[in-house]
């Protein structure tokens, strides 16, 4: 099992291509699990999920049962092998969906038993063999503060042609090496003519390009339609594609 996380700053295209590696897993014949764990949940409609579950968080006792005891203590190992049949949906593809969830109230403020459950949820799952789990993060690096991609094999970090993306990047890298994260590839998204500039930048931070998808309208079409980008086609796809080549996920 490996389980890859998509990270980035906001907007460069982390649900994208989240979504459409998810699709293009399942295609290739492996069980693939998708977690939106981006409090604004819009992973669904990438992956041409029409009814998506309902997030975990909104399952209150659940999750106080599982990952808080009495006292709000959080427990360690809270049971969650039966979290993916439980509150899934399965999709196209037969790609499964789980929605972490957001919490309710403003103001409260912690979503520290929500984490602290994702933690355990990747730690613990029990999935089928050739089976990958995809997470779609929250932008920036406020997730890397709360670890909950402890624990991941993968983190790839997209980034677009401008410089504040490839700083989210450096940061992004810098964090989660303090959580012992050790395989890191960045992805350049939306790519027109400054490819080799953006690759200079990110080589200096230490960041290795695992790929480049060009910048494609189609793209932009689907999020308006609402649906997956991954049956129309086109240059981004092929570049997706690409990429998974490229990671070399084993099958066994
Ligand atoms: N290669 C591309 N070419 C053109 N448009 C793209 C490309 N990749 C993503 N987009 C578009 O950019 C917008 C943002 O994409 P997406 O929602 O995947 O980003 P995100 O990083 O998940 O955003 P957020 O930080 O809000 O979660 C969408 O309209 C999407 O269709
Ligand atoms: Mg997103």
């Amino acid at each position: 099992m490996i389980k890859i996380a998509i990270s980035g700053k906001g907007g460069v295209g982390k649900t994208t291509l989240a979504g459409t590696l998810s699709r293009l897993l399942a295609r290739k014949g492996y069980d693939v699990l998708a977690i939106d764990a981006d409090p604004s949940m819009n992973l669904a409609s990438a992956l041409g999920i029409r009814n998506p579950p309902k997030p975990l968080t909104e399952f209150r006792e659940l999750i106080d049962e599982r990952a808080g005891g009495p006292a709000g203590v959080f427990r360690l190992n809270p049971k969650v092998d039966d979290i993916v049949e439980k509150f899934g949906v399965i999709g196209p593809d037969n790609v499964k969906l789980l929605v972490l969830g957001t919490v309710e109230r403003g103001g409260s403020g912690c979503m520290c038993p929500a984490s602290s459950f994702l933690k355990a949820l990747l730690r613990h799952v029990i999935l089928k063999m050739n089976s990958v789990v995809i997470l779609d993060m929250e932008a920036g690096v406020e997730h890397l503060g709360r670890g909950t991609t402890k624990g991941i094999d993968i983190m790839l970090i997209v980034v677009e042609p401008g410089a504040r993306s490839i700083e989210t990047a450096g940061r992004i890298v810098e964090l989660a090496q303090q959580i012992d994260i050790r395989r890191f590839g960045a992805i350049i998204n939306k790519a027109g003519k400054q490819v080799k500039e953006i690759e200079d930048r990110l080589n200096d931070l230490g960041i290795e390009v695992a790929g480049v998808i060009p910048y494609d309208a189609s793209l932009v079409q689907a999020d308006m339609d609402n649906t997956s980008p991954v049956d129309k086609g086109g240059a981004a796809i092929e570049a997706m594609e690409k990429i998974l080549e490229k990671l070399q996920i084993r099958k066994e």
